[in-house]
């Protein structure tokens, strides 16, 4: 049986990084399912296709074949073949992606796809709703949390770097919108599962996010040898 660690958590808590660096030292294989609703909604904008319009989304659903591929610690996503990696992370995909994720067509393709990844290799599998819907019986389940007004205050000083004009309170209420739908949804919501264990990362470094993370995965990881 295969070995999996579910890190959850909103968006802005570093989760992406951290699970990275963790799959590095754990030798757990790091899936992205976030990037997945990425490119569901890439291949969407580009056909043209509006969240109301389920019969196009479907036949989409059903030629899609998307790959998440890792090259000297840099992730590589592939949709039907192609490189997207840059292209899922454009300002036009971060607006619709939530919305895209919402549909319940969109997350009966996914659910069994990421499940299928996660029983076929050791896992640290990233996304909302790992530990609850996706694998809700886990190895190790992490709800890696952050208060709102520091995911703000991370994204506005990535932007800045990214020489990306916005406000402080622009990039706040985007994230509060964001946290909204992803917490309000009917189907998979991010919530924390009830045997997850908590880290808030709000006045934490990443290095000491993943250390700790990293003691929890190695101590299951040994409990589950002697077993
Ligand atoms: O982690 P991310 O920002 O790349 O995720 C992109 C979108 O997909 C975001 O709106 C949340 C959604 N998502 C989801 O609903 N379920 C997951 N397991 C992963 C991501």
């Amino acid at each position: 049986m295969s070995f999996v660690v579910a890190i959850d958590g909103p968006a802005g808590t570093g989760k992406g990084t951290v699970t990275k660096l963790l799959a590095e030292k754990t030798h757990l294989i790091n899936i992205d399912t976030g990037a997945m609703y990425r490119c569901v909604t890439l291949e969407c904008i580009n056909k043209g296709i509006s969240t109301s319009d389920e019969k196009a989304i479907l036949e989409v659903l059903k030629e899609i074949n998307i790959k998440l591929e890792h090259n000297d610690g840099k992730q590589i996503v592939l949709l039907n073949g192609k490189d997207v990696s840059e292209d899922i992370r454009s300002p036009k995909v971060d607006s619709e992606v939530a919305k895209f994720a919402a549909l319940k067509i969109v997350r009966d393709k996914m659910t069994p796809l990421q499940r299928k990844m996660g029983e076929e290799e050791n896992v640290i599998m990233e996304g909302r709703d790992i530990g609850t819907v996706v694998f809700p019986n886990a190895d190790v389940k992490i709800f890696l949390d952050c208060s709102l007004e520091e995911r703000a205050n991370r994204r506005y000083k990535q932007n800045l770097e990214k020489g990306i004009e916005t406000s402080y309170d622009e990039v706040l209420n985007s994230i509060i919108q964001r946290h909204k739908l992803e917490t309000e949804r009917e189907i998979a919501p991010l919530v924390k599962a009830e045997d997850a264990i908590v880290v808030d990362s709000t006045n934490m470094t990443i290095d000491e996010v993943v250390t700790k993370i990293e003691s929890i995965i190695n101590l299951k990881l040994k409990e589950k040898n002697n077993d």
